[in-house]
């Protein structure tokens, strides 16, 4: 068999998007399909654990099957299956899971356990069939994971070798996000609403503090979420209205600070040959911005249909996997709370 090319199914489930994509050698997108449940959870504020699950009950088997037909392929011309094993909700991991145990029994593929955050860094590999493919990131590889659970700060030697430097000590970037959206009364998910508030608002109205931690890789945010907190109830003794997105595009400019100047410190110290953003927080325009902006290092951000949850990016970590022969037998569990292995 050619592994070069080999075509990989990946399966995702892990949070409150269903997700299957088929790509082929690590890199391509052959298909990709999300179905997202946001909407459904908006109403709570967050995920409910237990709604997301019964959504994926329902949506999993379809979108695997589109992911199929879109690609023209179906089951038996794949390689193997990858599926999102952990970190993420226990009970919607195990649907996605389940399913590709099922898939791979019947079908007799081999089965690929990947973590999600493993997957988030992959994205940046990804594109689409057909298009130019973007600069490959070389080695030693500098990541910057920022999701809704995680913010990580990885240096990777070689394909699927991470070497954990820092992460949040507290809250994770994209939480930070979602908790100061509620603050603001801005919707769920609070990453994309801050965004916009933040557009008509001027990132300079408060100073809000850049969490230094010195002598670490690590990251706080709840310092700079319990300041906005203060200064909002600060404002709420006035009875003008809430100067929302003065206070969303200041919040905004603390965490894209604090986020690039340690990843850009950390890059000179470990003389990086380039930088990865990766997760739903890399999404952030402004985040992006400051990221491309410089011209010490190449900068590799996926799109922005591949920094939220998507499983072409599980299928590409899936596929490094394949390739070192490192595949899991089907007694294999869920991890809900898996670092980077
Ligand atoms: O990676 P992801 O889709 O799911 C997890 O693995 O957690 O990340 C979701 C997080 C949410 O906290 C959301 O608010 C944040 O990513 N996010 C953003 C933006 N879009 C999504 N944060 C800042 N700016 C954005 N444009
Ligand atoms: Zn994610």
């Amino acid at each position: 068999m050619d592994h070069k090319n080999a075509r990989i199914l990946g399966i995702e489930s892990s949070c409150d998007e269903t997700a299957a994509a088929v790509i082929i050698g690590g890199r391509v997108i052959e298909s990709s399909i999300i179905a997202s449940q946001i909407d459904l959870h908006a109403r709570f504020g967050g995920v409910f654990p237990e709604l997301a699950s019964r959504e994926h009950v329902k949506a999993i088997y379809t979108v695997v099957e589109e992911a199929l037909q879109q690609s023209h392929l179906s089951l038996i011309d794949m390689d193997a299956i990858a599926v999102t094993r952990g970190p993420g909700l226990a009970g919607s991991l195990v649907i996605g899971v389940n399913l590709a145990k099922a898939l791979a029994l019947a079908s007799g593929l081999p089965i690929i356990g990947v973590n999600h955050l493993e997957g988030h860094i992959y994205s940046a590999w990804l594109y689409q069939s057909g298009t130019t493919p973007p600069p490959e990131p070389q080695f030693p590889l500098l990541a910057l994971l920022v999701s809704g659970g995680h913010s990580e700060l990885v240096l990777m030697n070689d394909h699927l070798k991470y070497q954990r430097l820092g992460g949040t000590l507290d809250d994770a970037a994209g939480e930070a996000f979602d908790k100061v959206a509620r603050l603001l009364g801005l919707s769920y998910p609070g990453g994309p609403s801050i965004q916009e508030a933040a557009h008509s608002g001027n990132p300079k109205a408060y100073d809000f503090p850049r969490a230094r931690l010195k002598d670490t890789w690590n990251f706080s945010f709840s310092g700079l979420k319990t300041a906005v907190l203060r200064k909002v109830q600060d404002l709420q003794q006035s009875s003008r209205p809430l100067p929302v997105a003065d206070l969303a595009a200041s919040f905004q400019a603390a965490i894209v600070d604090a986020l690039f100047d340690k990843t850009m410190s950390a890059a000179e110290e470990f003389e990086v040959k380039g930088i990865l953003v990766a997760g739903g927080v890399s999404a952030n325009q402004s985040l992006r911005k400051a990221f491309m902006t410089q011209d010490q290092f190449p900068v590799h951000i996926p799109p922005l249909s591949l920094c939220t949850d998507n499983a072409a990016m599980i299928a590409s970590a899936g596929y490094y996997h394949f390739i070192n022969k490192d595949l899991d037998d089907f007694a294999f569990d869920v991890q809900p709370t898996w670092p980077l292995p």
